[in-house]
């Protein structure tokens, strides 16, 4: 390679490591494509240069080459001689961070989505995520955001993490995957970590790798501890999409196309109507209760009233009834009103028979768990359940060391920081524009109700314009989830992209 290039010359041992990969540092990817190379040398240069560069890059690697192909190594090489010749430092610098982030271009990412993806939801492709620091989104064109989805709150630690990555690393290399049944290391030290951040006695863990299991499994724990197959849900409620989730998730549409929609074990209530459980409970037609403490998805932030919470836990004692809270969402701080509060049980403070968990459990990674009482989980027998991968050492160890951060850095203190900042803000830009309705704020689970459900669509769009992105929404109303290491002026700019992106859009 020296051959090729002047050692020194800031970024050009980059540039050619991303153009030309090595596979055994980098088994993941592959070598660059010339669209790449296009779309970089469109940011990075103006167009008149970005054009006779790419020409000059093309003719180098040689102008038969399909350029939606990874390059050859030695076309690669060729065309990295004609680009780090060909840019001054600091786009050559720019270049080679943009293809560390991805060798294929945008375009071609998007294309591959639209002709293989199975089309269960909208594909969102207004921009391509490819690094993350903290509560900020970095996209494949060099522009950064301020996150306000968290992924559906999975990276409350913020959307990058270098500690998993080597705990990942380190246990890839020793043992990659073990059943649920084995007893494993990694599953021993995250037992010892999180005991003390648990409600009352929910002591008993059974791990799998997405929320939507974890619900369906509660359901089925609950049941075989009743003997009864009744379960109430609610209105306004979401909780996954797994067969048994949907059957329990309130919104028809998600449970018609499938049959779902006449389950005779499922019995909808009105969100907040203690009486209707208590009928039902008491006629014995259902034995298990399920919610979420705030709705969120479905519901764009609708927390229970502390009576109700309260309430639900009195008469499902009364009726020997399971009470399942749902905490795939507001697990991990992300509702926490005061010190301790991890879930939003301790905010409430009810302790449920069962509590599903998920999303930032592992800090991104995928992991999630139902965590039950001793006494509910004895009911179980050998042969109820199994699973191959819940509670793997590669789950285990990105769980412990989420949970270690999520302590070391006081994540309850931090949100209730944060919320009262984001409230304080949304209040006074209430008062600004008329525009904005209710106000829900959760912790940083936060609902905000705008004048109609297109309105919510132009203003999350002007707000990327502004460096903050959210694609939540329910209806007319915007879901905020950040990252909960949110800073202090991460927060101000957000508000200060919604204050402009409300003002641009009732202005045009
Ligand atoms: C409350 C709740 N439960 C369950 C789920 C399902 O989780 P997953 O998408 O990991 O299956 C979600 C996802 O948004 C959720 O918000």
């Amino acid at each position: 390679m020296q051959d090729h290039f002047t050692v020194n010359t800031p970024g050009t041992h980059e540039l050619v490591a991303g153009l030309v990969n090595d596979p055994y540092i980098h088994p993941e990817r592959g070598n660059a494509t010339l669209d790449r190379v296009r779309e970089i040398l469109e940011i990075v240069c103006d167009d008149e240069r970005a054009a006779k560069l790419f020409a000059e890059c093309r003719r180098a690697a040689g102008e038969e080459l399909d350029t939606h192909l990874p390059l050859d190594d030695a076309a690669g090489l060729r065309a990295a001689a004609t680009l780090s010749a060909g840019l001054d430092d600091e786009e050559r610098c720019a270049a080679a961070v943009m293809l560390e982030e991805s060798e294929l271009s945008t375009d071609e990412v998007i294309e591959v989505h639209r002709r293989y993806k199975i089309p269960v939801s909208h594909l969102e492709d207004d921009l391509l995520p490819v690094r993350g620091c903290g509560a900020l989104i970095r996209d494949s064109r060099g522009r950064e955001y301020v996150d306000l989805d968290a992924n559906y709150s999975a990276t409350n630690l913020g959307n990058a993490n270098e500690a998993i990555a080597r705990g990942l690393y380190n246990q890839a290399s020793l043992l990659i995957s073990q059943k649920e049944d084995r007893i494993g290391v990694a599953r021993a030290r995250f037992l010892r970590e999180i005991m003390p951040m648990m409600p009352g006695n929910l002591h008993h863990f059974y791990w799998q790798n997405s929320g939507g299991e974890a619900v369906d499994k509660s359901l089925k724990i609950a049941k075989a501890f009743t003997g009864e197959r009744g379960v109430i849900a609610f209105s306004g409620g979401f909780h996954g999409r797994t067969h048994g989730a949907v059957a329990v998730t309130y919104n028809r549409a998600y449970r018609e196309p499938f049959g779902l929609h006449e389950e005779d074990w499922v019995h909808f209530v009105d969100w907040g109507d203690l009486e209707a459980v208590e009928s039902l409970l008491a006629e014995g037609r259902a034995r298990s209760v399920i919610l979420e403490l705030v709705q969120g998805e479905e519901a764009g932030i609708r927390p229970a009233t502390p009576d109700f919470a309260r309430g639900l836990r009195e008469v499902c004692d009364k009726h020997q009834a399971v009470m399942i809270v749902d905490e795939v969402q507001t697990g991990f701080a992300r509702v926490a009103g005061g010190e301790g509060d991890w879930f939003a049980s301790q905010r409430y403070d009810v302790v449920p028979d069962i509590i599903t968990i998920g999303k930032s459990f592992g800090g991104g990674y995928p992991v999630t768990a139902v965590v039950t009482k001793p006494e509910i989980s004895q009911r179980m027998r050998g042969g109820y359940d199994g699973s191959t991968f819940g509670g793997n050492p590669m789950a285990m160890t990105a769980a412990l060391i989420a949970t270690r951060q999520m302590r070391a850095l006081d994540l309850p203190r931090r949100v209730v920081e944060r919320a009262e900042q984001f409230k304080e803000g949304l209040t006074k830009l209430s008062d600004k524009h008329k525009v904005i309705g209710e106000l829900r704020t959760v912790g940083l689970m936060i609902g905000i109700d705008l004048d109609s459900p297109e309105r919510v669509a132009d203003v999350q769009r002007r707000m990327q314009t502004h460096g903050a992105h959210s694609s939540l929404s329910t209806g007319a109303s915007l879901r905020w989830l950040p990252p909960l290491v949110i800073t202090s002026e991460q927060v101000e700019s957000v508000l200060a992209a919604f204050d402009a992106a409300l003002g641009e859009s009732l202005s045009a």
